[in-house]
């Protein structure tokens, strides 16, 4: 089986992980070993977030295991179609209040799905790095996420996360199938700008 070329190519000359990393939906649901799952985590815990303050929660289960049918149950029919072949699924959340040292109360933190995001980011790099993926999910019910896992209300649910082993598209639904590719970027000049914000 041939998984999918990666045509992308950088205008910078950048480490290739930043173009080799893409969100396959292709995965073999083969078991990841504690050990390499750790992997993937140890690298999410190494992101920067304000204060030091960490605010990422990661809960998860193994395809097979109860906490993965209950994630699955929770992400939104189009998305359950591949996510059910993870070998990993995950849910993303990040605490909203912050007592900084000093400080007599906690206060809302402001970058707290920020830092989150930086997290997923350093996962999912390292997810490609070591020869598998990560693919996020916005689509799934946050209110019975929140409710199902018990997540307390000073945490937000940020985005679902499936973890697995690259495969050829064949595996998938034909729609899914003809989407199995690297997508590309805007040019940098869309969205970095030396001073102002540009007049539209
Ligand atoms: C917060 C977030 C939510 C996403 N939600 C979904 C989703 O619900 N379903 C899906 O198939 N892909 C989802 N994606 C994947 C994006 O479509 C993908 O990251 C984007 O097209 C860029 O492609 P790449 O990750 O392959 O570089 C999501 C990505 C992020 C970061």
């Amino acid at each position: 089986m041939s998984i999918s070329s990666n045509p992308r190519t950088a205008d910078h000359p950048v480490a290739d992980i930043f173009v080799k990393r893409w969100s396959p939906r292709a995965f073999t649901g083969e078991r990841i070993s504690d050990a390499n799952l750790n992997i993937l985590f140890e690298a999410a815990r190494w992101a920067p977030s304000s204060n030091n303050s960490q605010p990422w929660r990661l809960l998860y289960g193994h395809r097979g295991a109860v906490a993965f049918d209950t994630i699955l149950g929770l992400i939104n029919a189009r998305n359950q179609r591949w996510a059910q072949n993870a070998s990993v699924l995950a849910i993303l959340a990040s605490k909203r209040l912050h007592q900084g040292v000093g400080q007599e109360r906690p206060t809302l933190a402001r970058n707290h799905s920020l830092d989150a995001g930086a997290a997923w980011a350093y996962l999912a790099l390292q997810a490609s790095l070591s020869g598998w993926a990560a693919h996020a999910i916005g689509g799934f019910d946050h209110d019975a996420a929140r409710h199902t896992l018990h997540v307390p209300e000073e945490f937000n649910i940020d985005v679902a996360i499936a973890i697995g082993k690259p495969t050829d598209a064949s595996v998938l639904p034909e729609d899914l199938r003809a989407r199995e590719a690297p997508n590309g970027r805007e040019k940098i000049a869309a969205f970095a700008h030396e001073g102002w914000f540009p007049a539209s």
